[in-house]
């Protein structure tokens, strides 16, 4: 493969599995996934239920080892890696979106937003701040910049979590259900903001969802089902993308 198709991959699956326990308690969340994530890509994973979609996020982004095979992130094959060093490129080139916001109570939003920095131990550029001021406006924070966590509704507290995984501007940025507890309004500015982000900035992102609203948004979509890939389709429409998962729920 030539370097230029190899940069363009900004993560990639070879052959991973994953057995959670062993004997006869053992379950298989992950068998034999091979997978491409094309870098500048908005890629949305659907599944059913216990499919194993967390499971690949985790597996991609480092949280949770693979049972087999390898991971990529960029050209690091990540399950050689050992701890400081995984927890370095985690905290420098992926960005997480989870649906437990794990704010800090203590800290203002801008504190929190910015505290990826305060954890690396550096100061923010001019440019930076500036990004993570028009972040902020962006997701609607703009005014709430000084209250804590405790001073927010639940939506607005998912979206403080949505700018600080943004504002390192990782490589890669993980989303697993990142609209769960917010309206539709609020819901589509984050697709928006996320899509946006890979045109603009050519970020890659990876968003786990069951709504095809929101994974209408992406530009592929991937569907799970009993560990392994079971579809992979183009950007499509909700109407296409919710009778994918009727028929793969018919089928388990
Ligand atoms: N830490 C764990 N220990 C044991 N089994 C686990 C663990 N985490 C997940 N599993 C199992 O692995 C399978 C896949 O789980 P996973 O969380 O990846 O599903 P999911 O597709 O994200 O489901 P959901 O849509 O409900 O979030 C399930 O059978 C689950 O019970
Ligand atoms: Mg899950």
């Amino acid at each position: 493969m030539s370097d230029t198709a190899i940069r363009t991959i900004a993560a990639r699956a070879r052959g991973v599995g994953k057995t959670y326990g062993a004997g006869d308690s053992a379950t298989v969340a992950l068998h034999d996934v091979d997978l491409d994530i094309r870098a500048g890509s908005l890629t949305a994973i659907m599944g059913p239920s216990g499919s194993g979609k967390s499971t690949l996020m985790h597996v991609f982004a480092g949280l949770d080892s693979a049972s087999t095979g390898t991971v990529l992130i960029g050209d690091v094959d990540i399950t050689h890696l050992d701890d400081d060093a995984l927890t370095l490129l985690r905290r420098r080139s992926l960005g997480f979106v989870f649906q437990a916001f794990n704010l800090v109570p203590t800290l203002s939003v801008f504190g929190n937003v910015t505290l990826p920095f305060e954890l690396d131990g550096r100061k923010l550029t001019d440019t930076e701040s500036a990004w993570i001021h028009e972040l902020l406006a962006r997701l609607g924070l703009g005014a709430l910049e000084q209250r804590r966590p405790h001073e927010l509704s639940g939506g607005q507290q998912q979206r403080v979590a949505i700018a600080r995984a943004l504002a390192m501007r990782p490589q890669l940025i993980f989303a697993d259900e990142p609209t769960g507890n917010l309206d539709s309004r609020s819901s589509r500015e984050v697709l928006t903001l996320l899509r946006d982000l890979t045109r603009e900035y050519q970020q890659t992102v990876i968003l786990v969802t069951h709504d095809p609203v929101a994974a209408s948004h992406a530009d592929r979509v991937i569907f799970i089902a009993d560990g392994t890939l079971a579809r992979d389709v183009p950007a499509s429409d909700p109407k296409t993308l919710s009778d994918i998962i009727l028929d793969l729920e018919v089928r388990s």
